[in-house]
């Protein structure tokens, strides 16, 4: 189990491209195995979630070509090239053995749905932080479409028994795009239309995917619909940067005093960048330069200057638009000026740790004044943060955040069990380092 030592007090500066996004590299995947030819993703994210989901369709008989090149800074990832020959939405097979899902609750719940719709039972397992995480909100819904689960109490490992399933609307209690992409995509396999509702609106990635793969999709305010038995057709994707790792570095550049940075090619789909408005609001000193579109998400560059922040009440409908960034959120939190109260943030605390648990601990460890609410916390403000000994809880963003956070104290701060960065953000530590030499 490894750990990493944060010591540097200098500030951030120069320019990096934060790794290919995570949700979008695992939805490529699943549309391209699905669809009927050979589809191209460009700037893949290599890392343990996404290929998770390239290794769980290679066990059901998908042909998948993973092409690594030599990458500029050699502390960085080396971009890659997926080649998919897509099976068409009936072509896979029975998998030998079960499913390995690995840490990656995106892979199980989407894979849940392309296996209701399959002729066969497959058995999804994984690691400890993912068979404690809940499925019940997946086999819901896709067990009233005619799937049979067999599962521990709605704990991994899943077995799922596919068949002919009937299309449903459904109202979802959470707002979790992996609930509305599981159904959607189990909706591919009905005759007739399904559709989710949303209590607010999460990441829409996979509607976007689905409606230019030809799948007939409809919006209606926080309400999807799609038709099922298209034929979806293959496609050439490149993947933008993950805003969800961007955070990390946009609110290191932000605190540590003397930062200046540019992120770029960072998707900025507005259901993700929650966090851009809340620091924004708090007082941040952030630009987007050069925004555009590619393949069908927008995309910028973003720069980034030490600023002086304040605190701030976040709940409602920015919520979703931020799950993601709550740990590195609160760390910003910590040292801006006042108090930040977070509320009807329940989620945070069936994440690949309870993030609300976990962040409320180890920030106080380093003398920050925190109080767990039971659907997010208060963060008392302006702190004078002190080096601790950290634990990750097994959770990549509780790492990066508090390696974040280490970079605010006198002194060394050590992290332990950082392997999980792996899962979405492999050269973390590295980039942190070339940008404080910089
Ligand atoms: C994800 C959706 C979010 C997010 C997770 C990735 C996705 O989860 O927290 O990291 O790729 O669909 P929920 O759908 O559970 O909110």
């Amino acid at each position: 189990m490894s750990q990493i030592s944060i010591k540097h007090k200098n500030p951030l500066r120069g320019e990096l491209t934060p790794p290919p996004d995570k949700s979008i590299s695992h939805r490529a995947v699943i549309l391209a195995s699905l669809a009927e030819g050979r589809s191209v993703i460009r700037n893949f994210l290599y890392a343990e979630d996404p290929l998770s989901t390239v290794g769980a369709f290679r066990q059901m008989g998908v042909e998948i070509e993973v092409r690594r090149q030599n990458s500029e800074h050699k502390e960085e990832m080396s971009p890659t090239e997926i080649l998919i020959n897509g099976n068409g939405l009936s072509g896979l097979k029975n998998p030998e053995g079960p499913i390995d899902c690995g840490n990656s609750g995106t892979t199980m719940r989407l894979l849940c749905g392309v296996l209701a719709g399959q002729p066969f039972s497959a058995t999804l397992k994984g690691d400890a932080s993912l068979s404690r995480r809940p499925m019940k909100r997946v086999i819901g819904p896709l067990a009233q479409m005619g799937a049979v689960f067999k599962s521990d109490n709605g704990n991994p490992p899943l077995t799922v028994t596919g068949g002919q399933l009937k299309p449903i609307s459904y109202k979802s209690p959470v707002a979790s795009a992996q609930v509305k992409s599981a159904i959607l995509l189990a909706g591919l396999y009905c005759d007739g239309i399904t559709s989710v509702l949303e209590p607010e609106k999460s990441r829409d990635h996979s509607e976007r995917m689905l409606r230019a793969s030809g799948a007939d999709i409809k919006i209606d305010g926080l309400s999807v619909s799609i038709k099922g038995r298209a034929v979806l057709r293959p496609f050439d994707l490149t993947v933008p940067a993950d805003f969800s790792s961007a955070a990390f570095f946009i609110v290191a550049g932000l605190i540590v005093p003397g930062s200046e940075i540019l992120l770029k090619n960072v998707g900025i789909n507005p259901t993700r960048t929650g966090l851009l408005e809340v620091l924004q609001s708090m007082g941040a000193d952030i630009r987007l330069e050069n925004t555009r579109e590619v393949s069908g998400e927008p995309v910028a560059d973003i720069f980034v200057r030490h600023s002086s922040l304040t605190g701030i009440e976040i709940g409602g409908d920015m919520v979703p638009k931020s799950i993601d960034e709550f740990p590195i959120l609160c760390v910003a939190s910590a040292v801006a000026e006042g108090k930040t109260k977070i509320t009807g943030a329940k989620e945070l605390r069936v994440k690949e740790s309870d993030r609300i648990a976990a962040m409320a601990a180890e920030l106080s460890k380093m003398g920050v004044r925190t109080e767990e609410l039971e659907d997010g916390l208060i963060i008392g403000g302006k702190e004078k943060l002190g080096p601790a000994a950290i634990k990750s809880y097994g959770d990549h963003r509780i790492a990066m955040s508090m390696a974040i956070a280490g970079l605010m104290t006198d002194g060394e701060t050590i992290i332990s069990d950082t392997d999980c960065i792996n899962t979405s953000f492999p050269g973390f530590i590295e980039i942190l380092d070339r940008l404080q030499k910089s």
